[in-house]
């Protein structure tokens, strides 16, 4: 994570066989991925339960950048921390990566729970997807209505046009189970009460999430998290994040964006979304292509927490845990970083 590493990442990048003319995600941009994220995480970390979320996001997306540059690739920011004029750095636009190499989308979120950091709760993670140039929505930041079950089930299964009752009936039909042995996730909001009632009334289990449904959205493709379904309102650019991570680990989503009024309904039609009732899919989200990464900032669902150890030689230690994910081959890595801070 210094000057010196950079160059070094630079050149290893391009002896692999980095931007040798095509525009397809390559290989060791993959991995090269995760170093990004883990970047971001260990900044975070250092503000875990410190009750500052600016500073926690402002260390993150600071070390996310600097850790962009490294990087053999022509990158644009998609999605980002806002416009240009509201967010010094990381705004949508904005070019990451050395400037060389293919042309590649990233919609980043460089703390994904900032709350969750400033208060030590869990599942806050650093988090970015990469796809080649145009297959990233450009979604712009406002709600989105998110639905979402995890692999395995028959296309089709769940429509966001149809009711929770319905969606939640079809799952437990197609699983072989009651809709009362079904579990949904759910962000903990006022507005979410009318679905979490109908829910209840049908005698699901809810699982209630206090922020972050990037990590709530990906539960529902791990078994062991014994979340069946994802539902209710989020922000929009966190949903296409998940759903590139769906892409790459199988599950089906629909996200509708939800517009409170007029400036926001602009903003997406300059964004070039002009049905703004669609009821978008997995691949209309994130198509092609695409690699999901995230590395864990607090202990959650997904991912452990960055973690600090001093050695008895006075040496310092940070762990980190993050994911790396490839749609175009499927192939999920887990990766345990030790890092020497000194
Ligand atoms: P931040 O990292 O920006 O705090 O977002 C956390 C989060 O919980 C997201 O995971 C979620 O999509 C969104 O906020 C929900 O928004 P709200 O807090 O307005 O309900």
């Amino acid at each position: 994570m210094n000057s010196a590493n950079n160059t070094d990442l630079a050149q290893t990048s391009q002896a692999h066989g980095q931007g040798t003319g095509d525009n397809a995600i390559q290989r060791v941009l993959v991995l090269e991925m995760v170093r990004v994220t883990e970047a971001a995480a260990v900044a975070a970390a250092q503000l875990i339960g410190r009750g500052d979320e600016k500073a926690a996001d402002a260390a993150a997306v600071e070390a996310m950048r600097r850790a962009f540059d490294t990087l053999y690739m022509d990158g644009t920011v998609v999605i980002g921390e806002g416009e240009r004029d509201e967010a010094p750095m990381l705004f949508i636009g904005e070019k990451v990566g050395i400037g060389k190499g293919p042309k590649i989308d990233i919609a980043l979120d460089p703390l994904e729970g900032t709350t969750i950091t400033a208060k030590a709760g869990p599942n806050a993670l650093a988090v970015l997807a990469a796809a080649e140039e145009g297959c990233l929505l450009n979604a712009p930041d406002v709600y989105m209505d998110k639905l979402a079950v995890g692999p395995g089930y028959p296309e089709g299964i769940i429509d966001l046009a149809k009711s929770a009752s319905d969606n939640v009936r079809a799952v437990a039909e197609a699983k072989g189970v009651k809709p009362s042995d079904i579990n949904v996730c759910v962000l903990d909001r006022p507005r979410h009460a009318d679905l979490i009632a109908e829910l209840r009334a049908l005698g699901c289990g809810v699982v209630l999430i206090g922020d972050g449904d990037v990590a709530g959205v990906i539960a529902v493709t791990d078994e062991e998290t014994t979340v069946d379904m994802y539902m209710g309102q989020g922000g929009a650019p966190e949903g296409v994040l998940a759903a590139a991570a769906l892409r790459c680990v199988g599950g089906q989503f629909n996200g509708r964006l939800v517009f409170r009024n007029d400036d926001e309904k602009a903003r997406a039609r300059k964004w070039g979304i002009e049905d703004l009732n669609r009821i978008y899919k997995l691949e209309d989200l994130a198509k092609g292509d695409c690699i999901f990464a995230a590395t864990g900032v607090t202990d959650g669902s997904l991912l452990r927490g960055v973690k600090r150890r001093r050695k008895p030689t006075g040496e310092t230690i940070l762990t980190t845990e993050s994911v790396v994910m490839r749609a175009s081959s499927g192939t999920v890595r887990w990766i345990r970083g030790e890092h020497r801070i000194g």
